[in-house]
């Protein structure tokens, strides 16, 4: 059988973000893209072949690319397909009553306290049929491809019990082999407190290490493994549990960390060597400093502190202590329910003062880097898998500038044309 090869050519730029894929992107290096003015890029099956300018890649590449699909990419921007790396994509039901009584002057925390938040998902997701739930967030990737985005990480907790976190997990599973957009999983079985447990929570933290988590591990229906460390949910100290037991089990400890209040969870990500520490809107500057030390990837989440009507993460300072910065939707039903990837990157720099470049360089390879995939995708690399993205602009900072639009014109997933 012949290979299937495709030719893009003309980009007004090709973001490369070349020579990456060992380790995430820190400092002045977020802001060097490597890019091709316009360049052409040749792909063969589901890999990239060949990256430089037209005349070069045609005389070297002559036969393949005479047998190519083409593409004409004039006046647009050609990058790595998106990645995401924090998302609650498995879930049932929206809570748009939950917004407008925070219009009204109910906390975040206050609503979860009383029942609802995380709570009203959770009861409606052990609710849910494996199809209810499968449709729903089918339609979520569906939207995520549509900006752009070629791979999502997805936690589970919103079952709390063993049943709903094993359905949840199965769902992600399933869609990543049925949908177009990869998913890659991770437990989050400690994403709040259960009614049940209120009185005892160690129980349920013992519930999770002892039950759950060798179930996760056992049956590899995860690669990492967070928690929700905050005032109220979880404290540094369960969460050290927690995140240690699953690292035992080979679990990569990742963490919801000083999202409403300084918890010293940027401390903690640090210690227990988590992959990434995420949110951090008030991660204090020992944490900062500590994370930048122990390469935690701060991932980003521009869209819940909009969301939430708080004060962004500190972006820019951490980028100059020396972190290396990740960006994500957090996409859930409470504190930031969008699927657009690029309205991100533009918050990010309105509200944490990334430059443009910085933002392409966070959602991109950092990103990949979050969530262990850098050597696969995240930059436009001979070898590495073909997921990439046109964006119908005709240069990398118009796509945070131009805000609140989708500018995804082609997506390209393993080789194929699937979004024009
Ligand atoms: O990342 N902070 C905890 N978890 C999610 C929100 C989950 C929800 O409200 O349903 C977050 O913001
Ligand atoms: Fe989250």
């Amino acid at each position: 059988m012949s290979n299937h090869t495709l030719f893009i050519k003309n980009a007004n730029q090709v973001i490369t973000l070349h020579g990456n894929s060992t380790k995430p992107l820190k400092k002045k290096e977020m802001n060097e893209l490597h890019i091709i003015e316009g360049g052409s890029i040749l792909i063969i099956d589901d890999r990239i072949a060949a990256i430089g300018n037209e005349t070069d890649l045609v005389e070297k590449y002559k036969n393949e690319i005479e047998e190519a699909e083409v593409i004409d990419a004039e006046g647009k921007i050609v990058l790595p397909g998106l990645v995401d790396p924090h998302t609650h994509l498995v879930f049932a039901g929206s809570r748009e009553e939950e917004f407008n009584m925070r219009l009204n002057g109910a906390t975040y925390m206050e609503i979860m306290n009383n029942g609802g938040g995380i709570h009203a998902t959770t009861s409606k997701t052990r609710e849910a049929s494996p199809d209810e739930l499968l449709k729903e967030s089918k339609k979520r990737l569906d939207s995520f491809l549509m900006h752009g985005v070629t791979t999502v990480e997805a936690k589970s907790g919103y079952g709390l019990d063993w049943e709903t976190e094993e359905k949840q997990l199965r769902v992600a599973k399933q869609l990543n082999e049925e949908h177009l957009v990869d998913v890659v999983s991770t437990f989050m079985g400690a994403h709040a407190v259960p009614a049940a447990y209120k009185n005892n929570p160690d129980e349920f933290v013992d519930l999770v290490i002892n039950e759950m988590l060798p179930k996760v591990a056992g049956e590899k229906l995860a690669e990492f493994n967070d928690v929700f460390c905050e005032r109220g949910v979880f404290t540094p100290e369960q969460s050290r549990r927690i995140l240690k037991a699953g690292k035992e089990l080979g679990l990569i400890p990742k963490i919801h960390a000083d999202e409403i209040e300084p918890y010293e969870g940027a401390e903690l990500a640090a210690e227990v060597g988590a992959i990434s520490a995420d949110h951090l809107l008030r991660a204090s500057d020992e944490g900062i400093k500590r994370m930048a030390e122990n390469n935690v990837i701060g991932v980003l989440l521009p869209g819940t502190a909009f969301f939430l009507m708080a004060e962004s993460a500190k972006g820019r300072r951490m980028i100059d202590m020396g972190m290396s910065i990740a960006l994500s939707t957090d996409c859930n039903p409470g504190s930031s329910p969008t699927t657009s990837l690029p309205l991100m990157m533009n918050l990010a720099c309105m509200h944490m003062g990334l430059t443009p470049a910085e933002a392409i360089a966070a959602a991109t390879i950092n990103a990949a880097h979050a969530i262990n995939r850098g050597h696969e995708i995240g930059s436009i690399e001979v070898d590495k898998k073909a997921d990439i993205t046109i964006m119908d602009v005709s240069n990398y900072m118009k796509l945070q500038y131009h805000y609140g639009v989708n500018h995804t014109d082609t997506v390209i997933k393993n080789g194929h044309i699937v979004v024009k």
